[in-house]
C-alpha cells in the first residue's frame, strides 16, 4: 500500500499533463528547513528547494509566524483598489533592496511569468518601441509573453501560437560554446556580434525597446554570461535608449552568493523581475526599476486582484528578513565554493563529469558520454538513484545535474546529500545504475 501511488493515481483523473514535468512518483506532505517528507512518511533531502522557491527553507519559523499572524489581521484586500500596511511596508524595501542609485518605483504580480509581461509592457509603454530582444536558453515563465521571450522547450510553443509579436532571439553566451583555443573576450565579442547581427540587418535599433537576459540562466543549465559580453550588451543599450532588464526570479535573493546575480557583473539594470523565493515560494512578484520607466503607464495597465497580496507580503517581509539575520547570501557563497570543491574532486574520478558550474548554492554539472556529449540517459539513472538514496535532485536540459538547495541546509544535510551523490556516481561508473521502471518520460 503506498498513499503516493494512491493520490497520484486518483489526482491522475482530475489533472492536466500540461502542468508537471515528470520526475518521481511522489506527493510531498510537508518540509522543513532543507528536508521534506512525502506522503508514506518517506523524508529526503530538498536539493531542488522547490525549484529555488525556498531559498529560506521550507516553513520557516520565521515566515510560518508573519504568515499566521497577516492572515488574522487581513487576509486580503485587493491593492488594485486600495493600499494595506503590509505591501506599502515592502514596497519600500524592494526599492531599497534593488540594485541602482537612481529613483525607483515597483508593481508587484502574483508569478515570475507575469513580472515578465509587465518588463515587455513598461519598456514598450516606456520607450514607444515594439521590439523586444530576448535569448535562446531563456525560460521567464508560461503566460504568453514570458513564454514568447523564452527559448528553452518546444513544448512551450508547440499547437499554440502565433506567440507575442515583435520578439527577436539571439544566442546566449553560453561559454561551453567556445571554440578551441578561444578566449572569454574573443568569445564574448563573437557572440556580441551574433547579438548585433539582427540590429545590422533587419531590426532597427531605435524601433527596440526591451533587451531581457538571465544574468545567470537557470533552467537553461546554470550558464553565466561573461562580463565582457554582458559589458558590451549593456553599453548597446545606452547607446540605443533600449531598456536592459534582468530576469532574477530563479537566481535571485541570494541564490548564487550575492543578493541579486546581476551583482556578479556591476551593472544597475533598468528593470529587474523578482518572484520564486520572495514569499518563500507564496504567490508573489514583483518588478523593481527606474521610475521614469515604471511611471510610463497608467492604471489598470497591470493590476492583478491578488498581486501585493498582504499575506504574502507579510511572507515576503520575513523571508528578507531571515535572508538577512541569517546571512544567507555570504552562506551561500560559503557553501557553495564547499560544494564546488565536491564536484570538482568529483569530476577528477569520474570521466561522465563534464563541466561543473557553481555559482553559490546554485549549481549546473553536466554528465557526458565517453565522447564528451550530452548523455540525457544517464543523467536520468543518476536522479533516479539519487531520489533512491534519499535526496531531490532534478536535470536541466537533459544532461545537467541540478544542484539548488535551500541556503539553510546544514553542513551535515550537505555532507549528507554528497554521500549520497558520491555513492550515485560510484554505481553509475560501476554500471550499476538502470532506467527507472516507470512508463513516465523523467524531464523536460
Ligand atoms: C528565470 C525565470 N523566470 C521566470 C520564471 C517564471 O516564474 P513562475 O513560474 O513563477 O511564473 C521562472 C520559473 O522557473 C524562471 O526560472
Amino acid at each position: 500500500m503506498s498513499k503516493n501511488k494512491d493520490i497520484l493515481d486518483e489526482e491522475k483523473k482530475h489533472v492536466a499533463d500540461a502542468t508537471r514535468v515528470k520526475y518521481f512518483d511522489i506527493v510531498i506532505d510537508h518540509g522543513q528547513g532543507a528536508k521534506i517528507t512525502d506522503a508514506d512518511g518517506r523524508e529526503y533531502l530538498d536539493l531542488l528547494a522547490s525549484a529555488s522557491a525556498i531559498n529560506v527553507g521550507h516553513s520557516h519559523p520565521k515566515v510560518v509566524e508573519a504568515i499566521t499572524a497577516q492572515a488574522k489581521k487581513l487576509i486580503q484586500y485587493t491593492p488594485a483598489y486600495f493600499a494595506n500596511t503590509t505591501t506599502a511596508e515592502l514596497a519600500k524595501k524592494l526599492v531599497e533592496l534593488a540594485p541602482g542609485d537612481f529613483d525607483k518605483q515597483v508593481v508587484f504580480g502574483n508569478s515570475g511569468s507575469d513580472a515578465n509581461d509587465a518588463i515587455i509592457k513598461f519598456a514598450r509603454a516606456y520607450t514607444k518601441r515594439q521590439y523586444v530582444v530576448s535569448y535562446t536558453g531563456a525560460y521567464h515563465g508560461s503566460t504568453y509573453g514570458a513564454l514568447s521571450i523564452s527559448g528553452v522547450s518546444l513544448n512551450m510553443t508547440r499547437h499554440i501560437g502565433p506567440l507575442l509579436p515583435g520578439i527577436v532571439k539571439v544566442p546566449y553566451p553560453d561559454r561551453s560554446q567556445r571554440l578551441a583555443g578561444e578566449d572569454e573576450i574573443t568569445f564574448s565579442e563573437r557572440l556580441f556580434k551574433a547579438f548585433k547581427l539582427p540590429f545590422e540587418t533587419y531590426l532597427p535599433a531605435d524601433e527596440v525597446a526591451l533587451v531581457i537576459i538571465e544574468p545567470i540562466q537557470g533552467d537553461g543549465g546554470i550558464i553565466k554570461a561573461p562580463q565582457h559580453y554582458m559589458e558590451l550588451v549593456y553599453e548597446f543599450t545606452r547607446q540605443h535608449g533600449i531598456v536592459f532588464a534582468v530576469d532574477e526570479v530563479n537566481q535571485g535573493l541570494g541564490r548564487t552568493g550575492k543578493m541579486w546575480s546581476i551583482d556578479h557583473f556591476g551593472i544597475a539594470p533598468d528593470l529587474m523581475s523578482i518572484g520564486k523565493s520572495i514569499a518563500s515560494g507564496l504567490p508573489l512578484s514583483a518588478v523593481v526599476g527606474r521610475k521614469d520607466i515604471m511611471s510610463s503607464l497608467s492604471a489598470p495597465a497591470n493590476v492583478y486582484t491578488t498581486a501585493g497580496n498582504p499575506v504574502t507580503s507579510a511572507a515576503a517581509l520575513a523571508t528578507l528578513d531571515v535572508i538577512e539575520s541569517e546571512q544567507l547570501v555570504v552562506r551561500s557563497h560559503r557553501l557553495g565554493e564547499v560544494a564546488r570543491y565536491f564536484f570538482e574532486q568529483e569530476s577528477q574520478k569520474h570521466a561522465f563529469i563534464g563541466d561543473v558550474r557553481l555559482y553559490g548554492l546554485n549549481g549546473g554539472i553536466d554528465i557526458v558520454d565517453a565522447q564528451g556529449q550530452p548523455d540525457d540517459e544517464a543523467t536520468t539513472k543518476l536522479i533516479y538513484r539519487i531520489f533512491e538514496l534519499g535526496a531531490i535532485m532534478i536535470s536541466l536540459r537533459g544532461n545537467t545535474l541540478r544542484f539548488q538547495p535551500p541556503l539553510v541546509i546544514t553542513e551535515e544535510e550537505l555532507s549528507q546529500a554528497f554521500e549520497i551523490m558520491q555513492c550515485a556516481f560510484d554505481e553509475l561508473d560501476n554500471g550499476l545504475l538502470k532506467l527507472p521502471e516507470t512508463d513516465n518520460h523523467i524531464g523536460w
